[in-house]
């Protein structure tokens, strides 16, 4: 793989372009006093309530809450991940993206896989060949019920009952690299897919990835995928995908079946939106994938135990995906059937219906772990809350866990959610906090938000030169992280800064932190912030003193906390 792209080049970017133009080429922008605004491009509105600071360098809307940085912009606009949206902002600031070298460097570099990708792209217009003159290929997809127009869109193919029909026409070393070819002990290759409809993988870019195989008879294996390779990762790419999206590049909803057959025969009938995930079980990264096309998810299983135990499955991934408006359904589809088989036999109203009345996961969750239990007694309640609990754990904060927590308490008849609690939930404000905490909680969100908002003031805290030990107050970490952030970097502004928290537990926090409206003119801002931060100083010396002076209380100091306290003492 090619190496990491250095950390450096990223902030660099982010400092470079301008967020306004930007956004401004993807969706039109007006500007309205210090913010440029539109109609925001991620739910449906009349009135503009997206926003763009060219200051902070970031987008918010205050309607459905999307926030970021122009990296976020384009991963959430062109539904790119992390590593393409850096590319294409590369792109529009005009530069390459440098890559860290990789010492020991054991697949192809970035280079070779052009050639990869133009290999599977003449593979499978040769396997579409061999479809054209094959009548018992034809044949096979007649008797199937598959018509020539869903061929095409899928590029279905055939792969000749040759040992080397692929091995004779294209390069041995990139067949190889391809996974197309299988090598002998003798080195000798010969062709992996023999006498076999094929059905060509594809990336949401439309380049071929890698093939499934299904034989014509009943020869076993049924099917065959291609191997990983450095073009090809099953547990991070769905079948059909592609296809999806060049009919629909905002699906209502999402369905994951299992076969290939599956999504071909549905697309017959117009459903377009169906995937496969490919011969594995559904994966983090197939949700994180999914989630970024569509706000709902489907999953189809078949309605017998091994389909069950594939739901049961998916949900251990779900749950951690499911952040407040992601939602997941379960379908169960009766006995002996597939959806290529049910969708033939009750036409596509009835299937629709099924999909449409899907079974939300959160009742199907609360179906299958009370299932065997007597919620009438005591200690099956008690069971519920030891089964639910380590799922309802993995769900991201937000109104959907408290809902499930609550449906909990309800089911398992707890009064109050004590235990819970104290297992499950993080509290935020945790009661009796005084007053006077709260005040501190607000000088340090004013500090905090601020430097965010204006990197430049860490200037004023270096030269105050403080002396951070012992020092409490709520966010302390979080404004010494920022603070050492911004001192570290070579170019810093707040998308900078939003950047280094992406995926960290203080991400939420930094940006809400980033938006916070705090009305300072520009020329009462390092009064107001120097203000902030001596208060804050103050109150953490207090604090900190009062911690020490319990503690010598209870437990007594030792030395070097001795020190500590005569020390605030002395500062206060
Ligand atoms: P199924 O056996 O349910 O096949 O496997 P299907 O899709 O209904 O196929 P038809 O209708 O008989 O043609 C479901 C999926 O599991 C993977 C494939 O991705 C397949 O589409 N699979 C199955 C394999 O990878 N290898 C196999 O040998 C069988
Ligand atoms: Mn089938």
């Amino acid at each position: 793989m090619s190496g990491r792209i250095p950390r450096e080049f990223i902030d660099e970017l982010l400092v470079r372009v301008d967020i306004v133009d930007l956004i401004d080429s993807h969706v039109p922008l007006k500007k309205t006093g210090a913010n440029y605004v539109a109609r925001c491009p991620f739910h449906t509105e009349k009135s503009p309530s997206f926003s763009v600071n060219r200051n902070k360098q970031f987008f918010h809307c205050f309607g459905c809450g999307a926030s970021g940085n122009a990296i976020s912009f384009l991963m959430d606009f062109s539904h790119l991940d992390f590593i393409e949206a850096v590319e294409d902002l590369a792109g529009f600031v005009g530069v390459d993206v440098p890559r860290e070298s990789v010492a020991h460097q054991s697949l192809p570099k970035k280079e070779d896989l052009s050639g990869l990708y133009g290999l599977m792209e003449r593979v499978a217009a040769f396997y579409i060949e061999q479809l054209r003159v094959n009548p018992k290929a034809v044949d096979y997809l007649k008797v199937r019920g598959v018509k020539a127009a869903v061929a095409r869109d899928f590029m279905l193919g055939y792969a000749p009952d040759k040992w080397t029909a692929l091995a004779e026409k294209f390069s041995q070393k990139l067949l190889i690299d391809a996974g197309l070819v299988v090598v002998k002990d003798d080195g000798q290759v010969y062709d992996r897919f023999r006498g076999r409809i094929m059905f060509p993988i594809r990336d949401k870019r439309a380049r071929i990835i890698g093939f499934g195989g299904r034989v014509l008879d009943d020869s076993l294996p049924k099917y065959l995928n291609s191997p990983e390779t450095s073009l090809f990762h099953k547990g991070k790419e769905v079948y059909g995908l592609y296809e999806l999206l060049e009919k629909n590049s905002k699906p209502q909803r999402i369905l994951i079946v299992e076969g290939y057959m599956d999504v071909i025969a549905l697309a017959q009938y117009g459903i377009n939106y169906a995937v496969a995930a490919l011969g594995t079980a559904t994966s983090q990264a197939h949700l994180d994938l999914l989630f970024r096309f569509s706000s709902e998810l489907v999953f189809c299983f078949d309605g017998d135990r091994a389909g069950r135990e594939a739901a049961w499955r998916v949900m251990e991934s779900a749950f951690s995906s499911l952040k407040d408006g992601r939602s997941c359904r379960i379908m169960l589809l009766p006995q002996s059937h597939d959806p290529d088989s049910l969708i033939r036999d009750e036409g596509l109203d009835k299937f629709v219906r099924r999909v449409q009345t899907a079974q939300a996961l959160s009742d199907y969750f609360f179906e299958q772990v009370s299932g065997e239990l007597n919620l009438s007694e005591m200690e099956g309640r008690a069971q519920l809350i030891g089964k639910a609990k380590p799922y309802l754990e993995k769900l991201p904060e937000g109104v959907f866990k408290e809902m499930m927590h609550a449906r909990l308490t309800e089911l398992s008849g707890m009064r109050t959610l004590s235990i819970l609690d104290s297992a499950v939930t993080v509290t935020l404000n945790p009661k009796g906090q005084s007053q006077q905490a709260l005040n501190r909680l607000s000088s340090a969100r004013v500090a905090i938000a601020l430097l965010l908002q204006n990197p430049r003031l860490a200037d004023n805290i270096e030269q105050k030169d403080i002396d951070w030990s012992g020092l409490e107050f709520r966010g302390i970490e979080l404004f010494k992280s920022v603070l050492q952030v911004i001192l570290e970097k070579k170019s810093v502004n707040t998308a900078v800064l939003i950047e280094y928290y992406r995926n960290t537990a203080e991400e939420k926090s930094v940006k809400a932190l980033a938006l916070l409206d705090l009305n300072v003119s520009e020329d009462k801002m390092e009064d107001v912030f120097s203000g902030a931060l001596d208060s804050l100083l103050k109150q953490g010396i207090e604090a900190g003193i009062l911690k020490l002076q319990a503690k010598a209380q209870s437990n007594g100091l030792d030395s070097q906390e001795q020190a500590m306290l005569v020390k605030m003492l002395a500062n206060k």
